[in-house]
Parts: structure tokens; C-alpha cells; sequence
């Protein structure tokens, strides 16, 4: 395990340094899984998403004070995409009978590797538990099914979308609580 790693909420006052972060993590973290146009395409779905900080759901992960990832979870039906994502779904989930969202995950390249990701999903995964769910869910990129089949997801079905320019290879992924 990583030392001096520190888990936070996210606040608005974050997100001018978690912007470009992101943009990082999928130009260096998805080019060696996708194509060029891919790259450019998943822009389009994903990104920030000012509504898990809003509702207190995103987090920030810092090693020796330096911001090094974030990531969170969600109570609402959006299964993925930032602020400028068509087809956004805000209706809250109930508990009892959905799975609760996995969202927006992203490491900074300098950090890969440093148990970042995971210390995202247990925080997100203890949160979604706090609040009586029992499943989670998640549409995973290629770069990201590494880390989510290594903490327990399982694949539920492969998908693209295409929103964005070329069609993006996605699999949603599913974990008991
Ligand atoms: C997905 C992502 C967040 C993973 O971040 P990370 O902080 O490097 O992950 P961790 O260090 O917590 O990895 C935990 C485990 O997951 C697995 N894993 C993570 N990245 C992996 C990779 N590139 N290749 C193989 N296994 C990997 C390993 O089992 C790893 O444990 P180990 O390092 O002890 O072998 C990061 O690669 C990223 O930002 N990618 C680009 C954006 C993106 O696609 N986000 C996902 C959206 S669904």
C-alpha cells in the first residue's frame, strides 16, 4: 500500500486542477487501448461531472499532499459521462432495488499504479453501503478494466458508444456490496 495517501471530499474549488488531470489520464492512460479518434471520442463521454461534487459523492486522493486521482459514486440513474455528456438521467435511485453508480474515475499519469483506483472504490463502495445499497455498477473503458476486474466487478455486457465520433468500446460491470 501506498504511504502518505489521503482520501477527500471534492469541492468546486477543486475542479480547475481535476479538469486537466483528467484530459491527462485519458490521453496518456487510453492511448495504448485505443485509436487516436477513440481518444478524442471519449472526451466527449466523459470528463467532470460538477453534480457528484455537488452531491458530496466525489472524492479526491492526495500522496504527499500532491493530487493524485479522483473518483467517486452516485445515487442518481447516469451511469457515466462529464457535464457536457448528452442524455444525463438524475433521478435518483432507490436502494432497495438498484445498484448504486461507480463514476469517473481517474488517476494522474505521474501516479498510475499506487493503489489510487482502489482507494476510489473503497470509498465509494463503503459510501454506497452507508446508504443501504447492495450492488454497484460502472460502464468501465478498456483502461479501466484492469482495475475494476482486480477489485471484484464482473462483466455484465460490452457496449459503444459512438456520441462522441468513432464508437468507444465500453463494458458495464457490476459488484455485490
Ligand atoms: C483506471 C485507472 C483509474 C486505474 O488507476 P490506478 O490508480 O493506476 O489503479 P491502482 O493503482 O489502484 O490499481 C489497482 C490494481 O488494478 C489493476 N490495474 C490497474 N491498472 C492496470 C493496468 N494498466 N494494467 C493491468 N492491471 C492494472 C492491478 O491489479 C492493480 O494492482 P497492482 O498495481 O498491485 O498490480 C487509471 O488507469 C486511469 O485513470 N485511466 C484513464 C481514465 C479511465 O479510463 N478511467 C476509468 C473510467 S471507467
Amino acid at each position: 500500500m501506498t504511504t502518505g495517501l489521503t482520501t477527500r471530499l471534492a469541492t468546486p474549488a477543486d475542479i480547475p486542477v481535476l479538469t486537466p488531470l483528467m484530459q491527462a489520464a485519458i490521453t496518456d492512460l487510453l492511448s495504448p487501448v485505443l485509436s487516436p479518434e477513440q481518444v478524442e471520442s471519449s472526451r466527449m463521454i466523459m470528463g467532470i461531472d460538477s453534480q457528484l461534487i455537488a452531491d458530496g459523492t466525489y472524492f479526491v486522493i492526495e500522496i504527499d499532499g500532491q493530487v493524485a486521482g479522483c473518483g467517486g459514486w452516485s445515487r442518481r440513474n447516469t451511469l457515466y459521462g462529464g457535464d457536457h455528456t448528452p442524455g444525463r438521467e438524475p433521478a435518483l435511485l432507490d436502494p432497495t432495488v438498484d445498484a448504486a453508480r461507480v463514476r469517473a474515475m481517474y488517476t494522474a499519469p505521474a501516479f498510475t499504479r499506487r493503489g489510487v483506483g482502489r482507494a476510489i472504490l473503497d470509498a465509494a463502495e463503503a459510501a454506497a453501503r452507508n446508504e443501504g445499497f447492495k450492488a454497484v455498477e460502472l460502464a468501465a473503458t478498456l483502461g479501466g478494466l484492469p482495475l475494476y476486474r482486480a477489485c471484484g466487478y464482473q462483466e455484465v455486457e460490452a457496449f459503444t458508444d459512438a456520441s462522441g465520433g468513432a464508437p468507444v468500446p465500453l463494458v458495464r460491470m457490476r459488484k455485490p456490496l
